[in-house]
């Protein structure tokens, strides 16, 4: 059975990495998806393409191009949903940026631009979502935080990252004090997962992340939209302001 079958989602940066993956498990789950990018036009067309075309997917697949920092343009987002699909059952804030920049290099302008990318556009998205969730009397949020933002291993020590990713796990708490009891906001902290954002890492780093898991690996996108999954369907109905680690137990020793 579809486990999303007549729910509407915006997944918000879902041109590639965790946010398409999401996007893709959301889809294969029968919900109609709209995958948002910024840059990434030609991935998220490709996103929207094969998805269409796939015959275990049931419901619309669009996309729509939106810098999430711009509120405008984040309401514009909410809007489209709304025009495609006549309502929207959940919003999954997922596009971030990592600048990778050392605390006494970080100027105003980076720090304002990763604050902006990563937690602004949360607040107001879930802000332009919240009247059409508590009207149809349900909906969930979902909030990709980061485990950079619960403890501190080796490699991650950007700080405007971990500070917005912190607010994020302070947006999904008092979020789902407001918000409740019809919409449910919880929040992922991802542990080190192998997309573009961390290109950057030498190996070394990776492999000494990937021996911090309990499970001996890096994270894969679709351990973070499994997880997704469930918090976006009715199986998670009683979950509500909970900050959920999946970083293979990173951390426990
Ligand atoms: N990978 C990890 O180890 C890890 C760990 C913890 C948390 N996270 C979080 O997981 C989320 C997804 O990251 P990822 O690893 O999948 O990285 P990624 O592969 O670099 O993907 C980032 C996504 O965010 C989008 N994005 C960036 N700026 C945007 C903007 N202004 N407006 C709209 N979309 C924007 C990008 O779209 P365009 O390319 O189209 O601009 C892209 O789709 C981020 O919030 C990240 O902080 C990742």
């Amino acid at each position: 059975m579809q486990r999303l079958k007549g729910k509407s989602a915006i997944v918000t940066g879902s041109s590639k990495g965790i946010g398409a993956a999401i996007a893709k498990a959301f889809a294969l789950e029968g919900a109609d998806v709209l995958i948002n990018y910024n840059k990434s036009q030609a991935k998220a067309l490709k996103l929207v393409n094969t998805l269409s075309n796939d015959s275990q997917v049931k419901g619309k697949i669009s996309s729509y191009r939106a810098d999430v920092s711009n509120i405008r343009q984040s309401k514009a987002l909410v809007a489209r949903a709304l025009r495609e699909f006549g309502k929207i059952d959940i919003l999954v804030n997922n596009a971030g940026i990592l600048l990778s920049k050392e605390f006494p290099e970080t100027k105003e302008k980076d720090f304002d631009q990763t604050m902006n990318v990563n937690l602004k556009s949360a607040f107001f998205l879930c802000q332009a979502v919240a009247p059409f969730m508590l009207k149809q009397k349900h909906g969930k949020i979902i909030n990709i935080s980061s485990v950079s933002a619960l403890a501190q291993r080796s490699g991650l020590t950007y700080v405007d990252y971990v500070s917005s990713k912190a607010g994020m796990i302070g947006l999904t708490r008092s979020l789902a004090v407001n918000l409740g009891p019809y919409i449910n906001v919880n929040a992922i902290c991802p542990g080190t997962i192998e997309t573009d954002i961390i290109s950057w890492m030498p190996k070394q780093i990776k492999n000494t992340m990937a021996k911090e898991s309990l499970l001996n690996r890096l994270g894969k996108p679709e351990d973070i939209a499994n997880t997704s999954v469930f918090l976006a369907s009715d199986e998670s109905s009683f979950i509500t302001g909970e900050i959920i680690t999946v970083a293979g137990g990173r951390g426990m020793r």
